[in-house]
């Protein structure tokens, strides 16, 4: 069975404690796009590990990760981060860490331009960054050092000095900076190269041998953050939905059997961009300190606001979704009444259809009673309290689509399977 998950809102829905759940069934947990702008959590007994490009199956014994070649490959930030798994008695070795040789290399002149771009604020996205968007356009505009090239000292010079050549004058002119030195980073990113090189490989040849295995493919931000179907130009530059799966991993061969959207009970986002929901208010405040809801890769500030059924349900379509999983649903235990957006309007008027820009629209609400119980200890569906259980129904019969699990804490045993 293979399995597609992939996060319906902006991000931050609690797929990294999903995939530490479903991958005990698992053979191979595929990052297939993005880079370390995902922050993943799991947290178990206590301990909190956050994941930004090593899929978050890294936790389960006996389990291949792999980082496709539709990524972007901060070469520090993966080293820190076998590093600090490593310390933490978390085994990652070559066996069972596998990284594209197409991925693309995240250089400092990335992280840099990335940086300048928001300090501008010509068009601030709100962006982590990580050098994410700057990474993506070398790639598409054949200017990109990918791992291959990294870990060969001569075209890694060649195509760093043709970068510099061109990015140097660029930095100078435009932005006041002095730019950089080949030296400094040809010596430094030798340096990575020699320890990143035992995990590159051909992806596609190796999982081309291990067909026969499941496969679980670990979406990075959210359908709305999606570079086509997202809120742009207030999104991240690469595919987050699951048609993005095969072709971010290479592995055609693998069939999806199911594809599972992760929600919040409630929405979030981090950075700028419309977010027809959002609550600036007590109740917005309330998620935020109940939820912890601060950036698990940068610290900031989530913004917060009730449920969007029309969003979702458009995630829903886009991701071919055949399945839900809810989090956060003890986030909501303490409130007397829960709306939920069913709808939009535009000058007072519904909308029909989906708006392609979401600033210009009211949302319009559906008011629903509380259950103001603790649902934190709570295992078996049948034990909800019947308010939880009728929000979870609204949610299937909006979206027509079966929720499959509600998680309930940020623990690792803290969720419930719904039957069917
Ligand atoms: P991801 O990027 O989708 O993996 O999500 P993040 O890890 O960035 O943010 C989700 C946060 O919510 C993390 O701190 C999780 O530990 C936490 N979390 C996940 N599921 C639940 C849940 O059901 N209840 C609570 N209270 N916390 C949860
Ligand atoms: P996970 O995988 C939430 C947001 C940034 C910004 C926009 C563009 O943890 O869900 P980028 O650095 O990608 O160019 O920033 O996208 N963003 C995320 N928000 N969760 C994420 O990942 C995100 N990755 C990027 O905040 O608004
Ligand atoms: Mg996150």
């Amino acid at each position: 069975m293979n399995t597609i998950l992939v996060g319906l809102q902006w991000g931050d829905e609690g797929k990294g404690k999903i995939i530490d759940y479903l991958c005990r069934d698992k053979d191979i947990i595929v990052r297939f796009q993005g880079g370390n702008n995902a922050g993943h959590t799991v947290v178990i007994n206590g301990n909190k590990f956050v994941f930004h490009l090593i899929p978050s199956g890294i936790l389960r014994e006996g389990k291949i990760c792999a980082i496709g070649n539709g990524t972007v490959i901060d070469p520090a930030v993966l080293i820190e981060e076998i590093k600090s798994l490593s310390a933490a008695h978390v085994d990652v070795s070559p066996e069972n860490l596998k990284i594209s040789m197409l991925a693309h290399v995240i250089m400092p002149y990335h992280r840099l331009m990335d940086a300048l771009r928001e300090k501008n604020e010509i068009r601030k996205i709100g962006t982590t960054k990580r050098g994410i968007g700057p990474c993506y356009m070398d790639k598409v505009s054949r200017f990109g050092i990918r791992i291959v090239d990294l870990i060969d000292p001569e075209i890694f010079e060649r195509k760093l000095k043709e970068n510099l050549k061109e990015k140097n004058p660029l930095f100078k002119k435009v932005y006041g900076d002095k730019g950089f030195s080949f030296h400094a980073i040809y010596e430094e990113y030798c340096k990575f190269a020699k320890q990143l090189k035992p995990y590159a490989c051909d992806l596609v040849d190796f999982f081309y041998k291990e067909k026969t295995k499941s496969f679980l493919f670990e979406g990075a931000q959210g359908a709305f953050l999606d570079v086509d179907f997202g809120t742009y130009p207030y999104v991240t530059s690469s595919t987050t939905l699951s048609t993005n799966a095969i072709s971010g991993s290479g592995l055609s061969f693998v069939k999806a059997d199911e594809i599972i959207g992760v929600t919040k009970a409630y929405t979030t986002r981090v950075g700028e961009g419309p977010f027809p929901t959002e609550l600036d208010d007590a109740t917005g405040e309330y998620f935020r300190k109940k939820g912890k809801e601060f950036g698990a890769t940068t610290g900031r500030p989530r913004r917060c606001g009730w449920l969007d059924l029309a969003l979702l349900k458009r995630s829903v379509i886009l991701n071919n979704v055949t399945s839900i999983v809810l989090t956060k649903l003890d986030i909501l235990d303490d409130l007397p009444c829960i709306q939920v957006c069913t709808g939009y309007k535009e000058k007072n008027r519904s909308c029909e259809g989906f708006p392609i820009d979401l600033a210009r629209i009211t949302p319009v609400y559906a008011t629903m009673p509380g259950w103001k119980t603790n649902t934190e200890n709570i295992r078996k569906y049948a034990q909800l309290p019947q308010e939880a259980k009728n929000y979870i129904s609204a949610i299937e019969e909006y979206l027509g689509c079966p929720v499959a699990y509600v998680s309930v804490g940020e623990m690792r045993d803290a969720i419930i399977k719904k039957d069917k």
